[in-house]
């Protein structure tokens, strides 16, 4: 009812854990893996990175700000660390870097992934991320690079600020297997007693349910656009969001701040889904995209 043909992986269901939300360790992947369709590692680098000073993450009204840095370990001692994966689902690796060589090398570093996601978004960190997926030839020379290393499926994870129509139909006709938008949007956040911006990077990523309605925006875009899958992400938290993401034309779902709120939210958004669709007797792989029937 819930399963999922991601590119050629098969999902349990398409209930993703989202890059970065749960750190650098196995063990933190290992218990949401059992009831997720997949999960996405924290972006990974060659030379890894320390990340900014705290604050780093902020609550806010409608969800998260975060300026975390990409802070994780270097790709080897990562990919080390990584044998401890449970292998409950697939493991999605998501890498960053500044040129093909950069990524090509950490497709061979992490043999243990079963996909890849290129974080071509991150909104926080000069020069890699969102600067990277403005540039749509170097993103194109990026994915090239991937597909001659290796015949996993490369995700390009792109952001809500890019042209995103533009820069996703450029990467599929060089060979990408699916886009997942959105990583977080730039925003801030000022303490009035200091007077200051409160995060010590002064601005960051917006997260959580006040960025759902532009996420879902793109995904609605991209499926009249694209012929791969497209994964949805930002601000799900119930499994009505989960619904319109699929409705609008995505394949699967990516969920990150949610998991903040609940550890259990992968448990409950499956039982509400499988209720939902046993209901309406149906699939979810029935509802992809059916928002666009007139
Ligand atoms: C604390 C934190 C760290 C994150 N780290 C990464 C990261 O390393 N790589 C990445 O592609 N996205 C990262 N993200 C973005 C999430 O994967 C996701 O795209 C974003 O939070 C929107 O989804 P959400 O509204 O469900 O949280 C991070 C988000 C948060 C809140």
């Amino acid at each position: 009812m819930l399963e999922v043909d991601l590119c050629g992986i098969k999902l349990k269901n398409p209930l993703i854990l989202a890059s970065g939300i749960l750190g650098s360790y196995s063990s933190s992947l290992n218990e949401i893996a059992k009831t997720a369709g997949a999960v996405v590692t924290k972006s990974v680098s060659i030379e890894g990175r320390e990340g900014y000073k705290n604050p780093t993450v902020i609550n806010w009204k409608c969800g998260l700000i975060n300026a975390v840095g990409l802070a994780s370990p270097p790709a080897e001692i990562f990919a080390k660390e990584l044998r401890n994966f449970n292998k409950s689902c697939p493991l999605i690796v998501s890498l960053y870097g500044k040129s093909p060589k950069d990524f090509s090398k950490l497709a061979e570093i992490f043999e243990i992934a079963d996909a890849f996601e290129l974080n071509l978004s991150c909104p926080h960190v000069k020069g890699a991320g969102m600067e990277i997926g403005k540039d749509i030839e170097l993103s194109c020379e990026l994915v090239k690079a991937m597909k001659e290393i290796t015949e996993k499926p490369i995700i390009a994870k792109i952001s809500a600020m890019h042209d995103y129509v533009k820069l996703s139909k450029e990467l599929e006709k060089v060979g990408l297997d699916a886009v997942a938008i959105s990583n977080t949007l730039p925003g801030m956040k000022i303490d009035i007693i200091s007077k200051k911006p409160i995060l010590s990077n002064l601005t960051g990523g917006v997260s959580g349910p006040g960025i759902k309605p532009i996420a879902l925006k793109c995904v609605f875009d991209l499926y009249k656009a694209l012929e791969i899958p497209i994964i949805g992400c930002g601000g799900i938290t119930t499994f009505e969001d989960v619904l319109e993401f699929i409705m609008a034309g995505a394949s699967a779902v990516q969920i990150g701040s949610a998991v903040y709120y609940s550890k259990g939210i992968f448990c409950s958004l499956k039982e509400s889904l499988e209720a939902f669709l046993r209901m309406n007797n149906s699939r979810i792989s029935e509802l992809v995209g059916i928002a666009h029937l007139r």
